[in-house]
């Protein structure tokens, strides 16, 4: 077990010991249980022994010295945020998708977003991590409303079915079932985030997920992250074509049964007058849940109270309804 260190942070009170420990033994379990299922054939569903959950951490905690980040290597060593970053994306950089962090980007409410420069062979020079804090994903908020018409989803990402073990285990709250309720939460995102953006959306390119942490293309460069929209001052004639693309976005989000859920002048990017639209663990499901047509209004009100400052002209409600009856028209 790992012994509390001395440094202050922003972290301290958001863990104890129990929750590293945890985290790190779920990360060794999860990347390593395929593999050890090869090694000793275990039969298929049985669960590694806490001797070897242990063994594979100390295996893992080997490898991850390798890894030494630049970000990293500014905190002590013994600094919660320094293992949890070189823990969290170690697998990434042994893949070789990413080659180094080179800073933070933000805290958020919920993860925290570090700049990664890219491996030269991708085809992106830097990548923005999203890592999902342990304990947040412990305490997801009231996350019911939004979850309505979801479909759950397996470790592996494969839908699943109404008797499964794993769907009375989310049902019961147990243990494995709130490990599953975080894993379908960041699984939720990154498969609406690739949906949205294979269909065109303005939004960051997925490149991978495992446990916590997404990847996707990073909005700025290797200096400065894009801001959020409302920490950014526009020119007043890019206020209106800027708006327009917002809600073209949402017309197709809705065209494709989605409602963002959380859309705001917070979790939309700018970057070189390009707006791209950010934070999806949320988003609704637009026919199967009762609570959509509620979130898409205050999701257009919400850009149309930000971009009235510049006086762009509209009525969100009345946007709203135009987009909800035309989106239910083509259910007919
Ligand atoms: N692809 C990206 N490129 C650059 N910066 C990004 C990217 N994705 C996220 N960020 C930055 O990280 C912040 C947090 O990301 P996100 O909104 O997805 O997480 P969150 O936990 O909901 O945070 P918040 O509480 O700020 O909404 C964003 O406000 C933005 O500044
Ligand atoms: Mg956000």
């Amino acid at each position: 077990m790992e012994t509390q260190d001395n440094t202050s942070s922003a972290f301290e009170d958001e863990y104890d010991l129990d929750d590293r420990y945890e985290q790190l033994a779920n990360d060794a379990y999860h990347r390593n249980h395929g593999r050890m299922v090869n090694q000793v054939n275990r039969t298929r569903g049985s669960q590694p022994s806490r001797k070897e959950i242990l063994q594979n951490l100390v295996e893992d905690n080997d490898l991850i010295e390798d890894f030494v980040p630049t970000y990293a290597a500014k905190l002590d060593p013994k600094h919660f945020e320094r293992r949890w970053v070189i823990g969290s994306l170690s697998g990434f950089w042994r893949d070789k998708i990413i080659s180094d962090v080179l800073y933070q980007v933000k805290v958020g409410k919920e993860a925290n977003v570090y700049a990664c420069e890219a491996t030269e062979s991708s085809e992106h020079d830097l990548i923005a991590a999203k890592l999902y804090r342990p304990r947040m994903l412990r305490h997801l908020r009231n996350d019911a409303a939004y979850k309505i018409g979801r479909l759950s989803h397996d470790r592996e990402g494969k839908k699943m079915k109404q008797s499964s073990r794993a769907q009375r285990a989310l049902k019961k709250k147990t243990k494995f079932g709130q490990d599953l309720d975080f894993s379908n939460w960041v699984g939720h995102e990154y498969r609406m985030q690739t949906e949205l953006w294979e269909a065109g959306a303005d939004v960051p390119q997925p490149i991978a997920h495992s446990g916590t942490t997404i990847l996707m293309a990073f909005c700025g460069n290797r200096s400065i992250a894009a801001a959020t929209l409302n920490d950014v001052i526009l020119e007043s004639a890019e206020a209106q074509p800027l708006f327009d693309k917002v809600i073209d976005n949402v017309r197709l989000m809705l065209s494709l049964n989605q409602v963002h859920g959380d859309l705001s002048a917070y979790n939309i990017l700018y970057w070189q007058g390009e707006v791209t639209i950010i934070d999806f663990p949320q988003m609704v499901n637009a026919a199967g849940n009762p609570n959509s047509e509620r979130f898409l209004r205050r999701d257009i009100q919400r850009v149309v109270d930000y971009f009235s400052q510049y006086g762009v002209k509209a009525d969100g409600g009345e946007i709203a309804q135009t987009l909800w009856k035309d989106f239910m028209n083509a259910q007919l």
